[in-house]
């Protein structure tokens, strides 16, 4: 065999495996390309008030701090998933990594939109910042989630024991019948009755296409004292409306829960039926703070008046951390070095403050007990009490 004809066969197989290989691999970040967020929301749909509400907040965030990090240009990818189909997350985000070559995956309505998406980001070792979805163990299905909303056994403690003091001894629970739900009723369930209260009945209610009439009825038989609510936000406005038409308050059944049941989002529709309701969570467009104020103001100028609700905070809040761990770990940092930076990161939040736990990726932050009111004819989530740095307990 001639020389030329050996060294030229080389040279093809050289060019023929290099370009198999760039075919395969993701190239490795350069300063030069944009730092793609991939947005994963429930825009449509009935959950869509949480995906409208966090869009809202993300592009607030960057209107604010601009769209350039570490000298790399932030680009925002928004998908709709329509909120109740898990396999349907999982494949944007899929198609997120590999036609787009996001840096971050972003969002997350929903418990089982998240669960289905995190092996994906372990899988393409990106960052998947969970923005709404609460179920306390999500970031133990990936070491590449970090938190920035809140979780169910985090918030749901001290309404248990704000109860116990205030005359309630008797509580039938009402949860929607899927993961955050379950660890809403196992809270409740456990510190109410660690301080001396009765479970008189445990309500499940369906998360698809709930009619909560048949349910309330039957807590309005069994005569407790309150009656304890977790519903994801956007189903709020229905379980008061019928907790009034079926004259739940006359009979002197108080309505307590987690502050999804009175957000903000829709806490002006239902106005005075509301009032007197006392839930625990980790956000109200009332708290009273310059950062707040600050917040609401400028939110509800971007979206003609929309009130943020708590879910507007995991939105704001992550791109927060985004921001702050590009700068942290440099603009060629792998997803590894992001969550790095990531872990144990502290700051003042419109919520309050609130870090990441360095152990588990979750959020601490402070819970506050809060009372509906009427303020200036509009019904607001008034704070009465605050618990400090409350981890979530992991359980
Ligand atoms: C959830 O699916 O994890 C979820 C959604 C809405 C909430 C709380 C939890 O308000």
């Amino acid at each position: 065999m001639n020389q030329t004809f050996v060294s030229a066969r080389r040279r093809i197989l050289q060019r023929f495996t290099a370009t198999v290989l760039l075919g395969l691999l993701p190239l490795a970040a350069s300063a030069a390309d944009p730092f793609k967020i991939g947005l994963i929301l429930p825009l449509t749909g009935p959950f869509a008030s949480t995906g409208k509400q966090i869009e809202a907040a993300v592009r607030l965030y960057m209107a604010k701090n601009g769209d350039t990090v570490a000298g790399r240009k932030v680009e925002l990818i928004v998908k709709d998933d329509t909120g109740l189909a898990p396999e349907t997350t999982k494949r944007i985000a899929q198609e997120l990594v590999v036609q787009e070559k996001i840096s971050v995956l972003a969002g997350f309505g929903l418990t089982p939109l998240a669960l289905a998406t995190a092996p994906v980001a372990t899988e393409a070792k990106v960052p998947m910042i969970v923005m709404s979805a609460a179920t306390g163990m999500i970031p133990t299905r990936s070491p590449f989630i970090v938190r920035t909303g809140f979780t169910l056994p985090q918030v749901t403690g001290p309404i248990a024991e704000w109860a116990s003091k205030n005359k309630i001894k008797r509580v039938v629970t009402m949860v929607t019948d899927y993961g955050p739900g379950l660890d809403a009723e196992r809270t409740f369930h456990t510190v109410f009755k660690a301080v001396g209260g009765e479970i008189v009945e445990a309500i499940r209610t369906p998360l698809r296409n709930p009619d909560y009439a048949p349910f309330l009825q039957r807590a309005k038989d069994a005569k407790p004292d309150a009656l304890f609510v977790f519903v994801p936000s956007g189903e709020g406005l229905a379980v008061m409306k019928q907790f009034d038409e079926r004259g739940l308050k006359q009979a002197g059944i108080r309505l307590i829960g987690t502050g999804d049941v009175t957000d903000d989002d829709l806490l002006e529709s239902m106005g005075a039926p509301a009032v007197g309701v006392v839930t625990s969570f980790h956000y109200s467009a009332a708290h009273d703070s310059p950062e707040n104020k600050a917040y609401v103001d400028s939110f509800m100028k971007a979206n003609n008046g929309m009130r943020p609700n708590f879910h507007s905070l995991g939105g704001y809040d992550g791109m927060h951390l985004i921001y702050e761990a590009l700068k942290k770990a440099g603009p060629n940092a792998t997803g590894e070095q992001l969550v790095e930076a990531m872990k144990g990161m502290k700051w003042m939040s419109p919520r309050g403050p609130m870090s990441i736990d360095p152990a588990t990726r979750q959020t601490i932050q402070n819970v506050y007990l809060r009372e509906v009111k009427m303020v200036d004819g509009k019904a607001w989530n008034i704070e009465f009490e605050t618990i400090e740095n409350v981890k979530d307990p992991g359980n």
